[in-house]
């Protein structure tokens, strides 16, 4: 039982806004409003989504409006500046869930530079949870969002030329280094040499100062893929999945991998059974090892997932996946993802 005692300590000490319900239901503890996101690019994502949670927004707003500034950079993995398939078109996943669970996605989509914010117009305006191809994009279109220029970046179309010397789809495991200090904003290459990225996808799950879980996920995918190959991040369930009881994960690597376990509820559900973020990842991550076998060594999958606690954890494949994690104005740093292999 909490004591009336502390209560009034904490009243004490200014603490006026500390919620009464909250008190006497013994959450005083949760942390909250949180937001965490995959790799390094998430230190940004999250300072975005940041200025919306600290204001007390929903956690929808922020995990929208934190993507959105990955999908804006020119040269990563994620939005038109990334690397395009093997016919030299940039095409887009995304999605987004609240705590209704409501959700959205689109797939397949070309020459929007925000697809997440069509994600959450289908959510928001459609009866559908997913459009895909031209359909989206012509819904995109409809919805007021400018058809940018088929046009690769100049790092893009280098790259792509490049890899039409041997046309090999050979993709490269995704790895970045961390510090793994708080604050950290040590420079992390976005492209190797060979041009492929060091990761693919940004994932991002919040909890806003209600309590309130939100996720989204967007990519281009993998480089050089075949023409029409969608991945987990627009799929529900696999790269993305929220649960306003339980708590929230999402996904990054290989997508055919964690659509075949569907990952990302599978981490919830796990979770749901009393298992710490941390360790939801790990079975998950279990799980695609125990399947692929031999060939796990060869894929990198790394999972990050929050709990109604505000608890979070994350856990990969391969050494070198890192997410970031964001509760407080100067509380941003990267987190180096437990690895099993
Ligand atoms: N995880 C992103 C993809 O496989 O498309």
């Amino acid at each position: 039982m909490l004591h009336r005692r502390r209560f009034l300590q904490l009243g004490s000490l200014g603490l006026g806004s500390f919620s009464l319900a909250s008190f006497y239901s013994g959450k005083a503890d949760i942390r909250k409003p949180i937001v965490i996101s995959t790799w390094h690019e998430g230190i940004a994502a999250n300072q975005e989504a940041w200025k919306i949670l600290r204001e007390g927004g929903r956690s929808l707003d922020a995990v929208e409006k934190g993507v959105m500034v990955t999908e804006s950079s020119q040269n990563c993995c994620v939005g038109l500046g990334a690397n395009p398939d093997r016919d030299g078109f940039v095409t887009l996943d995304a999605s987004i869930m609240d705590e209704y669970a409501n959700c959205g996605s689109v797939a397949y989509l070309e020459r929007i530079k925000h697809p997440i914010s069509v994600a959450r117009r289908v959510m928001e305006k459609t009866p559908h949870v997913m459009l895909v191809g031209s359909g989206a994009q012509q819904f995109a279109v409809e919805e007021g969002f400018p058809l940018e220029p088929q046009q690769l970046s100049k790092e893009a179309e280098k790259t792509y030329k490049n890899w039409l010397k041997k046309s090999e789809y050979k993709p490269v495991i995704n790895i970045e280094n961390s510090g793994n200090h708080p604050n950290q904003t040590a420079f992390v290459p976005t492209r190797f040499e060979n041009g492929e990225f060091n990761h693919d996808t940004i994932g991002m799950v919040a909890m806003d100062a209600h309590g309130n879980l939100s996720g989204s996920c967007t990519t281009s995918g993998m480089g050089f893929k075949m023409r029409g190959r969608v991945g987990d991040s627009p799929i529900i369930g696999a790269g993305l999945f929220v649960d306003n009881e339980v708590g929230a994960a999402t996904a990054t690597g290989q997508g055919e991998d964690v659509i075949r376990i569907c990952g990302s509820h599978l981490v919830v559900e796990l979770m749901r059974q009393g298992l710490s973020p941390e360790n939801a990842c790990k079975k998950a991550v279990e799980r695609i090892i125990k399947i692929k076998g031999d060939k796990a060594k060869e894929i990198q999958v790394g999972f990050i997932a929050l709990n109604k606690q505000g608890e979070y954890g994350g856990y990969c494949i391969q050494k070198g996946f890192n997410f970031a994690v964001c509760y407080a104005d100067d509380k941003n740093y990267m987190v180096d993802g437990k690895y099993l292999l």
